[in-house]
């Protein structure tokens, strides 16, 4: 486990070539070193031959001694030798040029793909944050165009909200409350909640929803359905309200972004119609208002507004 390391070669290929390439080229200059002692060497011992031991001493090309001639030639040679290789081969041949520049060719084509695959990276980056800021102003201005569709009603300690068709209590202030901000908008209510009020509120749009399929109402009243055409034919309100009863409630809870709730202080157990309960993970209450009893008020109350979480 802790055992020694396999030592890795630091070195890559190109490295290598390079370090090849000069030795061998250590190894011509050696040559051309030596080459240059043997041919002093050779041009003495040709001297001496000739002019000390008298070998071919009558020897003669074009008048030149044979050895004049020879040592000449030898030098030519030389001069060849050393050409070739300190300047015909320059620095490291031909062949280690156009390896080299294969190398870099082959380095700056993997760059560019490098930098190609960034900017593809970088691109794709953009256009995801420009959907992503797309898809939000797409969605705040859906919400601000977006009704605030409300729950209204009065509920007491056990959630009771009516009996017999009718309401349990009266509570003068909660039915100002419930005037006041209802006034001017739609309000969506079921049909036995349409049954119980002696005629249509005043300056109120109606929403009936019923599965009768003729069920006659007076005119202004719309008859819907079902909750979805309910909602539409009040698209263009920006609060319309959701009044009830049990049933509708109940349908309508997942669909809306606020509650007004009256609670009445009192647990009503003769009642026969419910609310339903106000999930406080879901629901956050963003105000409240209380209310004591009084010659008017039968029952303490508390004015209550939850918003979505
Ligand atoms: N405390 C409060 O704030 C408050 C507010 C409102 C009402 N209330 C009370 O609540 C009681 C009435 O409530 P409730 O639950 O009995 O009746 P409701 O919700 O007012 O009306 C129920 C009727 O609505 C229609 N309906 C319901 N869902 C439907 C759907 N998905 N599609 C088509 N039609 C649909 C049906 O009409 P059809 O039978 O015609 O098909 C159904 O019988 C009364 O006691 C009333 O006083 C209390």
């Amino acid at each position: 486990m802790f055992g020694k390391k396999k030592q890795i070669p630091q070195i890559d290929a190109a490295q290598l070539a390079l370090i090849k390439y000069a030795e061998k080229r250590i190894k011509q200059k050696k040559r051309v070193y030596i080459h240059f002692i043997v041919f002093l060497i050779g041009a003495v011992f040709l001297i001496v031959a000739n002019t000390v031991l008298g070998i071919g001493k009558d020897f003669k090309i074009a008048g030149l001694e044979w050895f004049v001639i020879a040592i000449v030639l030898w030098l030519c040679f030389f001069i060849y030798h050393t050409v070739s290789v300190f300047i015909t081969h320059k620095f490291m041949g031909k062949d280690w040029e156009d390896q080299q520049r294969e190398v870099l060719v082959a380095k700056q084509q993997e760059r560019i793909e490098k930098l190609k695959q960034q900017f593809l990276k970088e691109e794709t980056e953009i256009a995801k944050s420009q959907a992503y800021n797309a898809s939000l102003e797409n969605s705040s201005s859906n919400q601000k165009k977006k009704s605030e569709l409300t729950i209204i009603v009065a509920a007491g300690e056990n959630n009771a909200i009516g009996k017999d068709n009718d309401l349990i209590w009266h509570l003068s202030d909660d039915l100002k409350r419930f005037k006041s901000l209802t006034n001017g908008h739609h309000i969506i209510m079921g049909r036995k909640t349409f049954e119980s009020f002696p005629k249509p509120l005043p300056n109120r749009t109606h929403i009936v929803i019923t599965r009768q399929g003729s069920y006659k109402a007076p005119d202004g009243v719309i008859v819907v359905n079902n909750m979805e055409d309910a909602l539409d034919a009040a698209r263009h309100d920006k609060q319309p309200f959701i009044i009830g009863g049990g049933e509708i409630y109940k349908q309508s809870m997942a669909l809306v972004d606020k509650i007004e709730i009256t609670r009445v202080h009192h647990s009503f157990e003769n009642a026969d119609t419910f609310f339903p309960e106000i999930d406080i993970s879901i629901w956050k209450e963003i105000h409240r208002k209380e209310h004591s009893i009084d010659e008017k008020h039968k029952f303490s109350f508390t004015f209550l507004t939850y918003e979505r979480k």
